[in-house]
């Protein structure tokens, strides 16, 4: 009798546990929306001194930083307003939305990054699911456009950076992945092939090309576009060092391949995403609130920064994967975790940050820039596990 009271206790304390873990979505919502209502006040009020800054990026020393439109982070804010309308259907986040997508637009036009996929597909991808204008759609066309033309045949891949030529010849980081959703989609709209034949070329390219035997990812690979295409150099220009694994580099590769995997059904896609996602799961590194660290391999650890956009992104990608691969469970159980530790010990306090939803990300730790800030495209990606995490 008295061993199977002490089972229901122990089941009961592993249940109260699993609950524990599971992000009460609704108040968290409300909890960003009420940020998110600041931030637009001081977006606002900054747009009235300098109007060419349309979109806030972080807090830099204490201060609000907004950026121009051309900044790769421009789209991730008015994308957050679209998440905003998906999850209340409020006309007020409707005409929130439109008003700040509105100020992205003319990057659609911009070949001088490979960007394109944040800057405009977020805001005008969001914004054309939940309102179908054809006006959205077109400018998504015509930024696959513009990103196709910086696709070289010889290498196979998409270039990244156009700066710091003194240090590689033609870069490609593995951020580049999250672009191929804009190519993926601008074939669907136009029936062109082209755009998504560049986004399965890159893509290969970068499995051959970007990763370590353990499904870790370099940050940059630097490609010789003049003979045969081959790689010159495996490096880094945000992680600790070459051979490190640099958190956000991670979480975008198992983003951009899952991503991938929705868009071709390539199997070799889904077994990519798979080990990424074995990877990051099987950090013996990360604490157990499932927030990485900036990099997993800075020799200061535990004493350094962690990254809660990695976290985000990360969060979002495994809810989708979760949808296809045979170890969704362990993929589930993970998001919901990273999201509870997001939601209940990484937000901002309330109405501190100038309106930013979470804290503790890390933008550039090797230029000691945006050191445990708060980050838009944190608040993006934990918006999106936010939605996802209640499919
Ligand atoms: N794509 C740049 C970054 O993740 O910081």
């Amino acid at each position: 009798m008295k061993l199977k009271i002490q089972i229901i206790l122990l089941f009961s304390l592993i249940i109260s546990t699993v609950n524990a873990q599971k992000t009460n979505v609704k108040k968290a919502f409300e909890s960003a929306a009420i940020q998110t209502e600041i931030l637009i006040k001081n977006v606002d009020s900054s747009r009235k001194v300098k109007p060419n800054l349309v979109s806030p990026r972080t807090v830099e020393k204490g201060q609000f930083k907004m950026v121009v439109s051309r900044d790769w982070t421009s789209g991730f804010f008015p994308a957050e307003l679209w998440y905003f309308y998906q999850y209340t259907k409020d006309k007020k986040w409707l005409n929130l939305a439109k008003k700040y997508t509105e100020d992205i637009k003319k990057e659609q036009f911009n070949r001088g990054t490979h960007d394109l996929g944040f800057m405009i597909y977020c805001p005008f991808g969001n914004g054309y699911k939940l309102t179908k204008d054809t006006a959205y759609r077109a400018v998504i066309i015509q930024a696959a456009k513009s990103l196709s033309t910086r696709f070289n045949k010889t290498a196979g891949v998409i270039k990244s950076w156009d700066h710091n030529g003194d240090k590689w010849k033609y870069p490609v980081i593995i951020d580049n992945m999250m672009n191929l959703e804009l190519l993926f989609e601008a074939t669907k709209f136009t029936g062109d092939s082209s755009f998504y034949k560049i986004a399965v070329t890159h893509a290969d390219n970068t499995i051959k090309n970007h990763f370590r035997p353990d499904f870790s990812s370099y940050h940059v690979i630097d490609y010789d576009t003049t003979t045969n295409g081959h790689v010159l150099q495996k490096l880094t220009a945000q992680g600790y060092a070459n051979e490190s694994a640099w958190a956000r580099g991670q979480a975008w590769a198992l983003y951009g391949y899952t991503m991938c995997f929705r868009a071709t059904k390539s199997k070799a896609y889904l077994a990519q995403a798979d080990g990424i996602a074995n990877f990051i799961l099987s950090s013996k590194i990360t604490p157990a609130d499932g927030i990485p660290y900036w990099d997993y391999n800075d020799p200061k650890i535990p004493h350094v920064s962690r990254d809660a956009s990695a976290a985000a992104i990360t969060a979002s990608a495994l809810y989708e994967l979760a949808g296809y691969s045979k170890d969704s469970k362990r993929y589930k159980t993970a998001a919901d975790k990273i999201l509870y530790s997001l939601s209940t010990k990484y937000v901002s306090n309330p109405g501190k940050n100038y309106g930013f939803i979470l804290d503790h990300s890390t933008g550039h730790r090797p230029a000691n820039s945006e050191v445990d800030v708060p980050i838009n495209y944190a608040d993006y990606y934990y918006l999106e596990a936010l939605l996802r995490s209640k499919k």
